[in-house]
């Protein structure tokens, strides 16, 4: 790589990339040529395993986004750093065949902490390392809106990535102009521990179209809820 290269190359923060949607998020990133940081809560996970034809381009951190002292120390190992996006994919879904009557409080009360609160406290600990034209993304999911929610199930979830999203929304709201581009994306139904054998999308018919389309949306500035498509979802 020549050095006029290396000064272009872009970095990613991609947080919760152990597995899954993440995995391949920061898989995606090392393909097409960016540096990715990319975080974790344990060990010998298959994000691992990427690390050694990736060389130094793989920084593989340890994060559990609920643990505020987590956020605080990875924030201060990454001080001096400029992330050009930082995509929050870690999220879980708890009993998602149960209706809201019948689950439990602490599995709602994880969901929400998960899923919609410690998201939004990784962006506002690590925003201030994205540079003025980078992108911040968490990973939301179709069923966060509200407007399309006409056949239920999955009744905490969706109801913990609505608020992901109203809080995003909150968040974009007080931001300065010119506003950075802030993106929620639906990656579809994916085939991964979560989605479950049914899903109807392979992770490969899903993240790189994520990640083309946040390309694209790069430099546009503004708050945009958008799936693999790059289709606008109602709120
Ligand atoms: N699959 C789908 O169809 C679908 C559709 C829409 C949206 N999504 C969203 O996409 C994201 C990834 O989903 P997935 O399907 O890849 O699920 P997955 O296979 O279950 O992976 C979940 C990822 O989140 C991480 N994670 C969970 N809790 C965490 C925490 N407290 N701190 C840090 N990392 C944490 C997990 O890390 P560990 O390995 O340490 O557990 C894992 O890397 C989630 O936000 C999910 O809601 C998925």
């Amino acid at each position: 790589m020549t050095s006029s290269e290396q000064q272009k190359q872009q970095t990613a923060l991609i947080v919760g990339a152990s597995r899954g949607l993440g995995l391949a998020l920061a898989s995606e990133y090392l393909k097409r040529g960016w540096r990715v940081i990319a975080t974790v809560r344990g060990s010998g996970t298959p994000l691992h395993q990427l690390q050694p034809q990736s060389g130094d381009r793989l920084e593989i951190e340890h994060l559990d986004i609920d643990a505020t002292g987590d956020i605080e120390a990875l924030r201060q190992r990454l001080d001096d750093r400029s992330i050009d996006l930082l995509f929050v994919n870690a999220g879980i879904a708890i009993d998602s065949d149960k209706t809201i009557g019948q689950l439990g409080t602490e599995a709602f009360t994880r969901m929400m902490v998960t899923n919609a609160l410690s998201p939004m406290r990784v962006i506002e600990a690590f925003d201030s390392l994205v540079a003025p034209g980078g992108v911040i993304a968490a990973m939301s999911s179709g069923l966060a809106s509200v407007a399309n929610n006409t056949d239920g199930g999955w009744e905490g979830y969706r109801a913990s990535k609505a608020a992901l999203n109203t809080l995003m929304r909150s968040y974009a709201a007080r931001q300065p102009e010119p506003a950075r581009t802030l993106l929620l994306m639906a990656p579809g139904w994916v085939r991964t521990e979560m989605g479950g054998p049914g899903a109807t999308l392979d992770i490969s018919e899903s993240i790189p179209l994520v990640v083309d389309v946040m390309t694209a949306q790069t430099g546009r500035g503004g708050l945009k809820y958008l799936n693999r498509l790059g289709e606008t979802l109602p709120w």
